[in-house]
């Protein structure tokens, strides 16, 4: 019997599987890389397995859980696998892990102060422990979001809140007092920005891509030359998005030029810092966010880069005010007598719901503390640059951007190669050949119309091993490719 007259699990039957769900979490953290990295499952495999109703009558935890291993298991990418060096490696640490568990439990939403002062209150508290780590401005106030997808999303509201007037009364659609507003941001920037301006109503016209120098940063005069041509045209500036460490190449935008021009024109300044903003940091660093003193908002995501279980974005705003002022919204059953100047997380944006993401981030900062924080960002950047230098040094490889953190973008260069497009090719089946040994999982992307490889550190568990296994792995396989044949 494992259901209480209530329906749930009953206490006993609670603890005897958490207890073995925690066994087998200890296990798996030890080593994910006894399982292959990236999924070896063809479309369908899953699905397939299960019934397309569900159970009518209630299951053992004990069955359930064995159709977990058999059927679930084998079409899950291991993230926490130390070979995993595709899009931004991440981790789900063990404090991060143990912190989701009890969220779990806990079960909190808290879109009210009262419905869990603890969450709102810790948000705060922790966020401004990031935000000192980050030399980040005191006058930022930070808020926890899912993604950075919906940082962005609430600091590009916030700057048409600012510009556009009574939008939120009186919408966008059939003003004849409008004129058209402008959004501005590299040619290397994270397409969330292009979903924001769509999702905002702007229209995708409105996102004006300024071009990048050749180390892939946004080019100032670019950017001033476009401001004044809109002006010029009669279109408003709305906003600029600068990115610390863009999603192709790591890059940097110079953001101290990108914020004066802001500052001179009245224009709102968001910096996508989602994956090196934690990098700010790691001594050396400390100057990585200058110019951050004057823009208005900032996303980061600890899920990323700090060891911190997916998911958890944090936005930092200047203005929170404003953001505030364009979602808050309070309907009398949830009116409360609290009293004025408590936070309710749930005016900070556009869902009502709030898990308890703070909690992680709070165990996982205490458990590594800044200065184990500081030490495993400077190891992955260590890794990357040796990485990077065995490219340089290799006759058949070569680096095709600068390597600002701890990630490396490179290809082949077989000299069988006829030409471009052969290179490309031989590069796409040398990945896809490397990525089906299971041990490693490397993604690619494209710069200046060539094919590129690129491996991100990330994982906790990674090590030299892993970054020698790479390379040893792509080195291995280049003699199973024919570089001549351009299919
Ligand atoms: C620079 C940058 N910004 C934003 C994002 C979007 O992140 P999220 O998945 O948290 O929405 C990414 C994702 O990789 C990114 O690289």
């Amino acid at each position: 019997m494992s259901a209480s007259p209530l329906g749930d699990m009953d206490p006993e039957t609670f603890r005897r599987e958490a207890h073995r769900v925690a066994d087998w979490i200890a296990d798996y953290l030890a080593d994910p890389s006894r399982y292959p990295v990236l999924a070896q499952v063809s479309p369908g495999d899953v699905r397939k397995q299960l019934p397309s109703d569900p159970p009518d009558s209630g299951e053992s935890f004990d069955v359930i859980f064995s159709d977990f291993e058999k059927i679930i298991l084998p079409g899950i990418t291991h993230w926490n696998h130390p070979g995993f060096f595709a899009y931004f490696a991440i981790t789900g640490s063990g404090p991060g892990v143990l912190a989701e568990f009890l969220s779990a439990a806990l079960n909190q939403q808290a879109m009210l102060w009262r419905t869990s002062p603890s969450a709102t209150e810790l948000e705060e508290v922790v966020l401004r422990w990031l935000q000192r780590l980050m030399h980040l401005p005191d006058e930022f106030e930070g808020v926890i979001y899912d993604t950075a997808s919906i940082s962005t999303l609430h600091a590009l509201a916030a700057a048409r809140e600012q510009v556009v007037p009574a939008v939120r009364e009186r919408g966008m659609a059939g003003r004849e007092d409008l004129g058209r507003f402008r959004i501005y941001c590299s040619d290397q920037t994270h397409s969330s920005i292009d979903k924001a301006v769509i999702l905002l109503g702007l229209g995708h016209e409105s996102l004006r891509k300024i071009p990048t120098d050749a180390d892939f940063r946004m080019r100032v005069d670019a950017l001033r030359a476009a401001i004044a041509d809109d002006r010029a045209e009669g279109i408003t500036p709305m906003a600029v998005v600068a990115t610390i460490g863009s999603t192709s190449t790591t890059s940097v935008d110079p953001l101290r030029d990108i914020a004066t021009i802001c500052s001179d024109e009245s224009i709102w300044l968001h910096v996508d810092a989602a994956y090196a903003g934690v990098a700010a940091m790691v001594p050396g660093f400390e100057h990585l966010l200058d110019g951050v003193e004057t823009a208005d908002s900032l996303v980061v995501n600890p899920h990323k880069w700090l060891f911190t279980p997916f998911d958890l974005s944090v936005l930092y705003c200047r203005h929170m005010d404003v953001i505030r002022g364009a979602f808050s919204l309070v309907p009398e059953y949830l009116r409360t007598t609290d009293p004025s100047g408590i936070r309710n997380l749930m005016d900070t944006g556009i869902q009502l719901g709030r898990r308890f993401r703070a909690l992680k981030l709070w165990m996982v900062m205490r458990h590594f503390g800044a200065q184990g924080l500081r030490a495993r960002l400077a190891e992955h950047m260590r890794l990357a640059r040796l990485f990077a230098a065995w490219v340089e040094a290799s006759d058949d490889f070569e680096l095709l951007a600068p390597v600002p953190f701890s990630v490396v973008c490179f290809r082949w260069k077989p000299t069988a190669a006829q030409s471009e497009s052969a290179i490309d090719r031989a590069n796409e089946r040398l990945l896809e050949a490397i990525n089906k040994t299971g041990e490693i999982f490397v993604s690619h992307t494209r710069l200046d119309n060539k094919f590129v490889i690129r491996l991100a550190v990330g994982n906790l568990h990674t090590t030299e091993v892993h970054v020698r296994l790479a390379w040893d792995l792509l080195q291995r396989h280049t003699k199973t490719i024919d570089p001549t044949l351009n299919t």
